[in-house]
């Protein structure tokens, strides 16, 4: 079950990936990294992971901070194949090729609900990062996903996807955060009709019909 759910995710990104370009492309990756903006570690001089970094969108940001190292980790070569400015590795997020603590900031962009367990994803961000580092994640909000709201795209023939994703409630993230020996400094949703609230085809429907709902979660955590 779960090895056939990492497939199928992995399939979808593959689709996904010629039209994934390395900058938030949609309304809600706006309102999302904006958020994260909002939050953004110190990076320069320090060294830093983009977790299951895609085509290297926040990578980019870190290399233009000025991070001493910028290392982006993906499972999907296509998307790895389109990042510039950091080393890529090809890995899974769920086991990390890195020694312990070898790296001061850890970005994880709209992927925890693709990891198979939440307890093992924060453990292993937790043992790669030094003490005294941030890790700052956002997902697709777990209130968004039981909503019936789906993580979709039309791939090059304009056929609709939809990506498998888990939903991890906030409590859940808290307890593997402290279980981790990871302290959440800060939690903020992204809410439809606030933050989300660029007009997009059909978009007056969708406002009215969902405003107010946490659409993303951004955290920042530190060890
Ligand atoms: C929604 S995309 C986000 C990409 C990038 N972080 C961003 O914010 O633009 C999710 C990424 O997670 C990657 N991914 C999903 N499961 C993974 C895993 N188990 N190990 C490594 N990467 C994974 C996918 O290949 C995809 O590039």
């Amino acid at each position: 079950m779960t090895a056939n759910l990492t497939a199928e995710t992995l399939a979808a990104y593959k689709r996904w990936a010629p039209l994934y370009p390395s900058t938030a492309h949609n309304p809600l990756m706006r309102a999302e990294q904006q958020a994260m903006a909002d939050l953004w570690p110190p990076v320069s001089g320090r060294r830093a992971l983009d977790l299951a970094g895609g085509s290297g969108r926040y990578s980019r940001l870190l290399a233009a901070d000025k991070a001493a190292q910028v290392v982006a980790l993906d499972f999907c070569v296509p998307m790895l194949r389109q990042v510039s400015g950091a080393a890529r590795v090809c890995g899974n997020m769920m086991q990390l090729p890195f020694a312990d603590r070898v790296f001061d900031v850890v970005i994880s962009g709209l992927a925890l609900g693709h990891a198979t367990n939440v307890n093992a994803w924060m453990a292993e961000v937790a043992r790669v990062l030094n003490v005294g580092g941030v890790f700052l994640y956002s997902d697709f909000h777990p209130d968004a996903a039981r909503a019936g709201l789906t993580r979709s795209f039309k791939d090059r023939k304009n056929d609709y996807c939809t990506v498998p994703h888990r939903c991890y409630e906030l409590d859940s993230q808290r307890e593997a955060a402290a279980a981790a020996n990871l302290t959440i400094e800060v939690v903020h949703e992204v809410r439809v009709g606030m933050e989300l609230r660029e007009p997009f085809p059909k978009s007056e429907e969708f406002y009215r019909r969902w405003h107010g709902l946490a659409i993303a979660l951004v955290v920042r955590a530190r060890k």
